[in-house]
This record gives C-alpha cells, sequence and structure tokens, in this order.
C-alpha cells in the first residue's frame, strides 16, 4: 500500500472511531435525558393519584373510579388501579376493558405491588410508544393496591427520533468532507516524496547533477535540501575524476611519445657509434624514470584516497624534518639555496613517519624548486599543549593569486613554462595535502608574487578521538 493510501486509512479510521464513538455518546445522553425527564414526570402523577385513591380506600371507595377517570383526563393518560393480587379494580378507559383482568404479569405492577415505583417503555402494536409508570397505594404502611398510568411518548419518541438521524446525516457529512480533505492533505504530503523517488531514479541512472525542487521548509523539504547537496556533490567528485582521468593519461602520454619518437630514432639510425646509442637511451631512461614518479604518485594518492586508519607512532618530528633537510641539501647546493632548520628539537607528536617525511619533504622541495639560486628556504617548528606547528618558508617565485586557491588540488601546476623547466607534475602538493588531512592536520599558505611563499602546518599531537 502507498504512503498516501496508508495515511488516508489512518485518518479515516480515526475519523470513524471518532465520529461513531461522540455520535453514540451525544445520543444516547439526550435521550436519556430526555426520557429521564418523563419517567418522573409520570412517576410523580402515578403518586398524586395514589395518594388520592388511598384516602379513599374504606369508607369512601366509591369515590375512587370518579376520581381516576377525573384525573385520567387531566393527564391525558389512561389510568389503572389494581387490588394487591393485581387485579384492574378501575380503568379509566371508556371501554372499561381491563377491568376484572390480572395483570400481575407486567413487570411494573409487580414492582408496584412490592411497594417500589417503575416505569418501562412500550412499542404498542397499532397505538404506539407509551410509557408505564407504576406505584403503589398504601394505607398506613400496607400496600393495598398500585396505580398505572400509561401515557403516550411518541412525540418524545418522534423527536428523539429525528435527531438520530440529523446525527447521522450531520456526521456523515463531517465524515465526507473531511475524509476529502484528508485525501488531498495525504497527495499533499506524498507528492513531494514521489518527487524525491523519482529523482532518486533519474540520479541512479546516471544523471548526477539532476535537482529536485522541493522548497517546503519541513523534513521533506530538508531531505530535498540533501539529497540537492548531494547530487552536487557526485557531479563534482565525478568531474574531479574525470579530470583527474584524463590528466593521468595526459602525463603519461608525453613521456610515452618521447619514449617512442627516441626508441623509433634508434630503429631507423644508420649511426653505429655507441656513444649516440647511450646518448639516446640515458633519455629514455630518464622519460621512464619520470614515469615511474608519476605512476608512483598516482598509487600514493588512490592508496590514501582508501585510507580509513592511520598506524600513528609517536615520533621526534625535528629529526624527521633534519632527514628531509639531509636528503634535499644537494639539490639545494646546486642552486647555492641556503636550506636551514629553525626550530625547536624534541618534538614529539604520533604521525605515520614514512608520510610524515614525504609531506615535508614535497613542500620543502617546491620551496627549493620556487626559489631563485642564492635564495633561503627555511623550515621552522614550534609546539604547544596540542599541537605541533611546522613552517616552511622561501623568498623564492611566489603564486600567484589565481593559482594559489588550486595549489593543493591534483595536477595544479603555477606558470606552465616554470613547470615544465622543473618537471613537475602537479601532484606533490595533492599528496601533501593528502598526507596532512589523514593526520586531522590544517595547512594554509601565504604568498606574494616576487617575494615568496609560507606554507604553515599544524597537526595534533594526538588522535583526539
Ligand atoms: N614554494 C613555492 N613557491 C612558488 N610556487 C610554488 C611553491 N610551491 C608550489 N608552488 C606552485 O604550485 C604548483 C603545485 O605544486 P606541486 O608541488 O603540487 O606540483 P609540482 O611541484 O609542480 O610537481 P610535483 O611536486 O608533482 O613534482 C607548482 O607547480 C608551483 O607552481
Ligand atoms: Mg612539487
Amino acid at each position: 500500500m502507498s504512503l498516501r493510501w496508508k495515511i488516508f486509512s489512518l485518518y479515516l479510521i480515526i475519523l470513524i472511531v471518532s465520529l461513531v464513538s461522540t455520535g453514540f455518546y451525544l445520543y444516547n445522553y439526550i435521550e436519556k435525558s430526555y426520557l429521564d425527564n418523563v419517567k418522573v414526570n409520570n412517576l410523580m402523577q402515578a403518586n398524586m393519584i395514589s395518594n388520592f385513591v388511598s384516602r379513599f380506600v374504606g369508607a369512601s371507595s366509591y369515590l375512587i373510579e370518579p376520581t381516576i377517570i377525573e384525573y385520567a383526563k387531566q393527564i391525558n393518560s389512561r389510568v389503572l388501579f389494581t387490588d394487591t393480587n393485581g387485579k384492574v379494580l378501575v380503568d379509566s378507559a371508556a371501554s372499561k376493558e381491563m377491568e376484572g383482568k390480572i395483570i400481575k404479569s407486567y413487570s411494573d405492577i409487580r414492582e408496584a405491588l412490592k411497594g417500589k415505583g417503575s416505569t418501562s417503555i412500550h412499542d404498542i402494536n397499532g397505538v404506539g410508544w407509551a410509557m408505564y409508570a407504576a406505584v403503589p397505594v398504601t394505607v398506613k404502611n400496607n400496600v393495598v393496591g398500585a396505580i398505572l398510568i400509561s401515557s403516550s411518548i411518541d412525540e418524545v419518541m418522534s423527536l428523539l427520533n429525528s435527531i438520530k438521524y440529523r446525527m447521522i446525516y450531520t456526521f456523515a457529512g463531517i465524515g465526507l468532507i473531511v475524509s476529502i480533505l484528508s485525501l488531498l492533505v495525504a497527495s499533499f504530503i506524498t507528492k513531494p516524496l514521489k518527487r524525491l523517488t523519482d529523482a532518486v531514479n533519474i540520479l541512479s541512472q546516471g544523471k548526477l547533477d539532476y535537482k529536485v525542487d522541493v522548497r517546503s521548509n519541513d523534513e521533506i523539504g530538508k531531505l530535498a535540501g540533501a539529497f540537492n547537496k548531494m547530487s552536487l556533490n557526485l557531479m563534482k567528485l565525478d568531474e574531479e575524476r574525470k579530470r583527474f582521468v584524463s590528466d593521468a593519461s595526459h602525463e603519461l602520454k608525453t613521456p610515452l611519445a618521447s619514449v617512442k619518437a627516441l626508441v623509433g630514432s634508434l630503429i631507423d639510425s644508420r649511426n653505429t657509434d655507441v656513444h649516440f646509442y647511450k646518448e639516446i637511451l640515458r633519455d629514455v631512461d630518464s622519460e621512464l624514470d619520470r614515469m615511474t614518479r608519476l605512476v608512483n604518485d598516482l598509487l600514493e594518492l588512490a592508496r590514501m584516497d582508501k585510507i580509513k586508519s592511520v598506524r600513528l607512532k609517536k615520533c621526534e618530528i625535528s629529526e624527521i624534518i633534519l632527514d628531509v633537510i639531509e636528503s634535499l641539501t644537494p639539490l639545494a647546493k646546486t642552486k647555492e639555496i641556503n636550506l636551514a632548520f629553525q626550530g625547536k628539537s624534541n618534538v614529539f607528536a604520533e604521525v605515520e613517519a614514512d608520510r610524515f617525511y614525504r609531506m615535508v619533504y614535497n613542500i620543502v622541495e617546491n620551496g627549493i624548486k620556487y626559489t631563485y639560486n642564492g635564495g633561503n628556504v627555511i623550515v621552522g617548528l614550534k609546539e604547544d599543549e596540542n599541537n605541533i606547528y611546522i613552517t616552511i618558508a622561501d623568498n623564492g617565485m611566489g603564486i600567484s593569486e589565481e593559482t594559489l586557491p588550486k595549489i593543493f588540488d591534483r595536477f595544479t601546476r603555477g606558470d606552465t613554462a616554470r613547470s615544465k623547466k622543473s618537471g613537475g607534475f602537479g601532484l606533490g602538493l595533492a599528496i601533501a595535502k593528502e598526507i596532512i588531512d589523514i593526520h586531522e592536520g590544517k595547512v594554509t599558505v601565504e604568498s606574494k608574487v616576487g617575494e615568496g611563499t609560507v606554507f604553515k602546518i599544524s597537526i595534533p599531537k594526538k588522535r583526539r578521538n
């Protein structure tokens, strides 16, 4: 069953239960109050007749019959007077048909002869609705007979009947209107859900940037908002992935083409000079090195994408930095760059040593690569209670304002001429950023073209969780 019908049936059940029970309660209440009123009235009149009759029992018993007949006329009812055996002594009706009959079978008479007032309602064939009210006739605390009044309650019954039908029609009307409304409400509630389902289907067919147009401010609206955000992110991820694959293939294509050309020239050459061959093979070798480096970088990035848990170990950070500096000093020397460490020693943090080394290496290497001959690359290290802070500052070429925000993206290189010359792939900082991320650290860059660049990295000493 669809959600719409579920909501609708739930509404309907609640509605029917509440309407029927209110209807029953109301009707019973009205009926009881009307009939109680009539009952009290009839019992009162029966008592009044019984009082008179009891006074006449004995000496003036000849007065009983005319009094009863007179009274019956006044209250527009039939009045019977019985003796203690239930035998009718007086019948106020002109036919007197009940006189002499024993009516002890009437429950009200039996009750009255036991000394209690009693009433009952009867649907008399051909006559209509009547209420019987019977009371005892007592003389000196002895029951000497009973008075039974039978009065028509047709009017009351037909009034109650009309009330009943009116209530049924009104409630049925209300029920109909509310069910139509609830059907509308159910459709209204479920419509955006249907749109969302359609959207998910469209998305799963590959249209990653599909958006749903649900603007409400409720839970469904929020769900739609989350969906739209998700589809936007999926699209971005997809674009990133596509760009990554195309950049990576492009990067591989260049050295492959060089190798192909170099090998081709060897095959075609008639030159038999060994030096010539060696020269070309050296070029092939360096292209192969470049490809290996690229493939290794790509593998490293792919591995870090999958990382869920890092194997952290408490390490002395300045030692790692000094290792980096040691291995990059030859490169710095070729450019007469002053590469130095100016920071605290004995600073410990939980890191994955190999990757941490790689991160510092990539950034310091950039510092050297993108600084003019004779410049400075200074690495600093500080700590506080929770974090360590590394700064890598150079006074080199700097990074242009438009490149700066993209610096950590894969395959981002600054000025192409410059990067071609220095031979980078634009992956060094992407890898460094991933490494900082898996350590739950932060990195910022400040740079000015022609003045230099500062990378500031903070890494928590311990995992927070
Ligand atoms: N210290 C720096 N000074 C000036 N420019 C920098 C500096 N560090 C990075 N850049 C710029 O940022 C770009 C991206 O750096 P990244 O390390 O990711 O790639 P790369 O050095 O070009 O290549 P790779 O590191 O993969 O060999 C560089 O091409 C360079 O233009
Ligand atoms: Mg680099």
